[in-house]
């Protein structure tokens, strides 16, 4: 007899998985022989700096760090992203109550919604966006309100047309900038109109700052904590993936708010123990070295940006230059869906991109290419595009 397995109600009623068309397309190609030229995912090709390896190697050796680790991160962690937000943003963090690890900041986008949202609950979410924050949502029974993020408004959320109703049941509010996956950057006044807009409805917002040490040009992107007033609404997530090229590690942490902090820390107590301690004193190394390791990643990806876009300019796209962000979103040509447009340059010119509705609805329209092969191969992306008839 076999058993009747049935997967919970928050699997099945996932929304469909609109990459799965790419994915056979992909396979197809691959299987045709197609020298693919991957730009669909947003994760550094360039490898972690040795002195971050090195630092890992050695806490591997000790058997202190064979034990289980403290689920909110060691204190030593803790207070090295405290000196980093200090020297990066001139924001003072107390570690024992306004810092928390997580094992990378995804984790804890998914686990804030188990601490703060219940069934019922409204969230704010921008779309398009980084899926984790409404899947979180909706897997705690939370109902996702969807704010458009729109081009004539330089991708940011246009907070006065959430109707009031909205406004009054929500619970939380996402945003993210540097975004992912417009490339816009924020200034201080759309920040300063999130904190207002969080005191008149009382919504806690959480605000994912993944991105903000890839700025090119000499531009350094502001935390969210910069701002009058955001700690006493605000938490912000924030990650060593992007910023050291360590997404294979999961080593991230959330800062802000001390009961909001505390909470999030509570939820992950219950389901987790933390980071391995060695690659916690690796991220004290990544922070301690800074910008020394990250300017010469920033380089790379500025070049790699210039050209993809000049490129693609070239080849009579539409697209805008990122000011941060490893993405370069770009209009469909007139008449061609984001699926369609996706499928013509996998399918025309064996370049896999990720089309804008699979961040939401109001991605319709574009398509995100990434920078993360190199040089070469993203001229030879502006190469292949020139040739296919758009
Ligand atoms: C906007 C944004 N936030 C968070 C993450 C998650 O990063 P990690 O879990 O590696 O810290 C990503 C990864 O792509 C992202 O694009």
């Amino acid at each position: 007899m076999s058993l009747s397995i049935k997967k919970s109600k928050r699997i099945n009623e996932l929304p469909p998985y609109l990459f799965a068309e790419i994915d056979r397309r992909k396979r197809a190609a691959l299987a045709r022989g197609v020298d693919l030229i991957d730009l669909g995912i947003g994760d550094p090709d360039i490898p972690t700096p040795s002195a971050i390896v090195e630092k890992l190697l050695e806490g591997a050796s000790k058997p202190v760090n064979h034990r289980y680790p403290n689920s909110s991160g060691m204190t030593e962690f803790r207070e090295s992203v405290a000196k980093w937000y200090q020297n990066r943003f001139n924001v003072s963090l107390d570690p024992g109550q306004e810092v928390v690890s997580l094992i990378g900041s995804k984790e804890g986008i998914g686990n804030m919604a188990v601490a703060f949202v219940d069934p019922g609950d409204v969230v704010l979410v921008s779309s398009p966006c980084y899926p984790v924050y409404h899947i979180g949502t909706a897997f705690n029974g939370g109902k996702n309100y969807f704010v458009p993020l729109k081009k004539e408004n330089n991708f940011w959320p246009d907070l006065d047309a959430i109707p009031a109703d909205i406004a009054k049941q929500a619970k939380l509010l996402w945003i993210n900038y540097p975004n992912n996956p417009t490339a816009a950057v924020a200034d201080k006044s759309i920040f300063e109109r999130v904190v207002e807009f969080a005191n008149q409805y009382n919504v806690i917002v959480c605000h994912d700052a993944a991105y903000t040490e890839m700025g090119y040009d000499g531009y350094r992107p502001m935390s969210f904590l910069e701002v009058e007033g955001s700690r006493e609404v605000g938490i912000e997530f924030h990650s060593l993936s992007k910023t050291f090229n360590m997404t294979g590690w999961r080593i991230g942490m959330a800062v802000g708010n001390p009961e909001l902090v505390g909470g999030l820390a509570q939820a992950k107590s219950n389901l987790d123990s933390g980071i391995f301690q060695a690659v916690q004193e690796a991220g004290i190394e990544a922070l301690r070295l800074g910008d020394q390791i990250v300017e010469p990643s920033r380089k790379i990806y500025q070049e790699r940006r210039d050209i993809l876009v000049d490129g693609l300019r070239a080849a009579g796209l539409e697209c805008e230059k990122p000011r941060a962000t490893f993405y370069v979103w770009v209009s469909c040509p007139k008449g061609l869906s984001s699926a369609d447009f996706t499928a013509k340059l996998l399918d025309e010119a064996g370049v896999v991109t990720t089309p804008g509705n699979g961040f939401g609805d109001a991605g319709e329209g574009f398509v995100r290419f990434t920078v993360c092969v190199d040089k070469e191969r993203l001229r030879e992306v502006a190469e292949r595009i020139r040739r296919v008839k758009l």
